[in-house]
């Protein structure tokens, strides 16, 4: 394996893998904090201006464990894992931008791969440095970092995993040219598809088109108007990034087909821990009043209890590889 990491400062190759913590060419330390390297001491949380990054760190222990009912959780990232160390083979380098939680990184890692997992919370990487130990030696490395400059060299990684970055990044456009530019030639960009779940009709995914509906209406009535995350909707990502690859194709896999059970007292659990992109820079108490207001609808409309209704889901997620 060649080299992969170059020094922020100053861009010369750092050796190895991990790579060395300081630079030769300017000395540049890259500290370690609890196993995470520090490639940036940008802020997390930055709204303003086009290279707005969201603040995760805030949310980050509640976006972990309320994402998904757990069956689903623990289904969905070794589904996503395997899917993509298949798609991108073993032995090959992988940066899994803006993970998140991280499982996908983790999953991806148990299966042959290379794994950077990189993303600017800190908070985020720390969730994933605890379970640092169910990866094999030496296959995943940690790195807080920018995704608008990739302390990586031109051509140096065989695939970038981007779920669900693109809509949280002010500048898309950006951080697609700067994932190109760490690509090798042919290698690939991987993002989330479209997903799908049925049933539509049942009562539990009205109650949930209910529980959105009222929240936007109650921060609106608070003076919150637009509720938009930063960067591109999936239309747009369709529309924007054949631009930059010369072919793309849709991916499919029964990996990725899931079956679980969701209640509407996950899907508000879900809306309350924020982890949607437009209510990370939210104002605490806003978002609170909104959640009682959504919960005392819904009761009034389903009564006492209704946060309990089960319903059976089959749910379909897709990969959509760009090169
Ligand atoms: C919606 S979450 C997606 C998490 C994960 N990939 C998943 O599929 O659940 C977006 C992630 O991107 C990270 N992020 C946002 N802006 C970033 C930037 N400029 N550089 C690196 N990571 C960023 C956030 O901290 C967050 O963890």
């Amino acid at each position: 394996m060649g080299d992969i990491f170059r020094c922020p400062s100053c861009g010369a190759v750092l050796k190895g893998w991990p790579p060395s913590s300081i630079c030769g060419a300017c000395g540049r330390k890259i500290p370690r904090k609890g196993g995470v390297l520090i490639f940036t001491d940008e802020p997390d949380l930055k709204l303003e201006g086009e290279g707005s990054y969201i603040g995760y760190d805030q949310v980050a222990d509640s976006y972990a464990q309320h994402r998904y009912p757990e069956e689903l959780d623990r289904q969905i990232w070794a589904g996503y894992g395997k899917a993509i160390a298949e798609l991108v083979g073993p032995g090959r380098v992988v940066l899994d931008l803006g993970y998140g939680p991280g499982k996908c990184a983790l999953e991806i890692a148990k299966r042959g791969c290379r794994v950077i997992a990189g993303d600017i919370s800190l908070n985020m990487l720390t969730i994933l440095s605890s379970t640092l130990d169910q990866a094999p030696e030496n296959s995943l490395v940690l790195c807080r970092l920018n995704a608008y400059d990739l302390p990586f060299l031109d051509g140096s990684l065989d695939a970038v995993v981007a779920r669900y970055l693109l809509l949280a990044v002010g500048n898309p456009e950006r951080v697609v040219m700067e994932v190109k530019r760490v690509l090798k030639p042919g290698g690939m960009l991987i993002t989330e598809g479209p997903t799908e779940r049925s049933p539509t009709d049942d009562i539990v995914s009205e109650v949930e088109m209910k529980a959105r509906r009222y929240y936007g209406e109650a921060l609106r009535r608070r003076g919150v108007d637009e509720l938009k995350a930063p960067g591109w909707t999936q239309r747009q990502m369709r529309e924007n990034l054949p631009k930059f690859f010369r072919s793309f194709k849709l991916v499919e896999s029964d990996d990725l087909v899931f079956r679980f059970t969701e209640t509407p007292g996950w899907f508000l659990r879900r809306l309350g821990s924020r982890y949607s992109l437009f209510q990370v820079g939210l104002d605490q108490s806003l978002h609170e009043e909104a959640m009682d207001e959504v919960r005392r609808r819904l009761e009034e409309e389903y009564g006492k209890g209704f946060e309990e209704m089960g319903q059976e889901y089959r749910e379909v997620h897709r990969l959509v590889v760009y090169r």
